[in-house]
């Protein structure tokens, strides 16, 4: 079978990055559209092959994930051998549970609907939730940006700093990036889509630099209420705010310019051509992708590419 790269319209570049880096052209995919919007991929012969559908479901989130959806049925219904998702960013994914009635769960919902479309395995960056993938009746593959980021970090990153998590989901992955530094607690609570509460703070954060991380920036009120708290329990700066997901959306680039923060580190699983506002360093995610795509297709293992490993 042979390896190849289809493209779907939301992160072309990045795409491009990693058939680039695995010596292939992408296959050539025509977005076409009904006068109404609805859509209509066309995507060249992938006859037998070996298919990675690469789109990761970011704003729009729904048009981005039904796009999804179509690929994964246009490679199945024309022969594919085999068929991955690859969704850097996994949108619905943090509505992995109800919060309330009448609610759904759209993480299961979105999981369910790529298996019914085709995808016989599903390639993830740092999702929200690892609960994604008890979700998925295919298998999961989560890598993590995690180890490229903390390099990024690293040069500004003293020896006394503490490691912010801006709420109790975001622990795990604060222990990932802090294997040798300490780590504080933000208690948060949000509000609604775009407002959060930050009172309390657990761990020893006065008179030190902060780095505060999580996996995702969407409107910025998270990483602005961590803010506020870690300087009003004398912390003395943020030195740097690391997420891997950077959605900016809502003013969020706005939002984050306001604050007294050196530097934001995000990576590509997004384009980030909107938040031209804010001066981001963007790590690529394209060779940890490739790489996994390499292995993936040898029947190698993943070892060291993933968040669990
Ligand atoms: C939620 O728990 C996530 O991990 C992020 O903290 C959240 O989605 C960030 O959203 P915002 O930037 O809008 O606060």
């Amino acid at each position: 079978m042979g390896l190849r790269i289809v493209p779907g319209s939301a992160n072309t570049v990045l795409a491009g990055a990693i058939a680039k880096s695995l010596d292939t052209e992408p296959v050539t995919c025509k977005l076409d559209r009904f006068p109404d919007g609805e859509m209509r991929p066309v995507v060249n012969p992938v006859r037998g092959d070996d298919v990675y559908v690469i789109q990761p479901t970011g704003p729009p989130v729904s048009d981005h994930l039904i796009e999804l959806l179509l690929l994964l049925d246009a490679c199945r219904r024309d022969g594919a051998g085999r068929i991955t998702a690859v969704v850097p960013y996994f949108g619905y994914a943090r509505q992995d549970r109800r919060g309330r009635s009448g609610e759904p769960v759209g993480a299961r919902v979105a999981a369910d609907a790529l298996a019914a479309s085709g995808a016989q395995c599903l390639v993830v960056v740092d999702p929200h939730s690892a609960a994604l993938e008890a979700m998925c009746g295919i298998p999961v593959e989560i890598l993590t940006a995690v180890p490229a980021l903390a390099e990024a970090l690293a040069p500004d990153v003293p020896g006394d700093a503490v490691v912010v998590a801006p709420d109790l989901g975001a622990v795990k992955l604060a222990k990932h990036y802090a294997s040798l530094l300490q780590v504080a607690v933000v208690r948060k609570t949000r509000l609604t889509g775009a407002t959060v509460r930050a009172e309390e703070i657990a761990g020893h954060v006065a008179g030190r630099p902060a780095i505060i991380v999580d996996d995702m920036i969407s409107t910025g009120a998270t990483i602005e209420a961590a803010t506020q708290v870690v300087l009003a329990h004398g912390g003395t700066s943020v030195i740097v705010v690391a997420a891997t997901h950077g959605l900016l959306v809502g003013g969020a680039a706005r939002r984050l310019r306001g604050l007294p923060i050196r530097r934001v580190v995000t990576t590509d699983t997004l384009p980030q051509g909107r938040s031209a506002a804010l001066a981001l360093q963007v790590e690529s995610v394209a060779p940890l992708l490739a790489d996994a795509i390499s292995r993936l297709h040898h029947n190698q293992p993943l070892a060291g590419l993933l968040a669990r490993t």
